[in-house]
């Protein structure tokens, strides 16, 4: 876990709050899919305490292909229904996972990762355009007010895209 002085004291929902601001000023305007994950996973990486990953995963039509990401190399090809990223995108449920160790098939990209959330990502038609994921080197990292606000300002990235 992670104590309120690594969010300069703030509550989680105010720090959401402030980084859902701060991607409205980076990503609108610019409808780029590439360019805007590219910025929102380097916004995320540099906010947000306590995390060893954070990257999309982009829906080709038949499996997950990985796209801009901060953290160490990751797997590039992930199956529907393979690991945390593969069942979030194919019950387009949020996945959030307190201890790794504890999930059949999770798939061991970086063996430092304990916790993980993935936020499946839909279009306005609701087909599948990929999963947003973030890992924690520690159990227990993230809560359902940390589901929320990556929630949230996911909302702003997918926002960036319509035109
Ligand atoms: N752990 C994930 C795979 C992706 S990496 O963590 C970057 C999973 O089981 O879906």
């Amino acid at each position: 876990m992670y104590s309120s002085s690594e969010l300069d004291g703030q509550s989680k929902p105010s720090f959401y709050a402030m980084l859902v601001q701060e991607a409205e000023a980076l990503l609108t305007g610019e409808h780029d899919r590439v360019a805007n994950a590219a910025n929102f996973a380097a916004l995320v990486w540099q906010h947000v305490p306590s995390i060893n990953w954070c990257g999309f995963y982009f829906f080709d039509g038949q499996e997950l292909v990985v796209g801009p990401f901060q953290g160490r190399p990751a797997c590039v090809r992930i199956a529907l229904r393979q690991g945390v990223c593969g069942i979030a995108a194919a019950t387009l449920e949020t996945q959030l996972v307190v201890d790794v160790h504890a999930v059949p098939g999770h798939i061991v990209c970086d063996a430092t990762s304990r916790s993980e959330l993935v936020v499946p990502l839909r279009y306005d038609d609701g087909c599948l355009l990929g999963v947003w994921d973030v890992d924690a080197p520690v159990p227990g990292r993230f809560d359902a007010e940390d589901r929320q606000g990556m929630e949230k300002l996911l909302g702003v990235f997918l926002a960036s895209l319509r035109y």
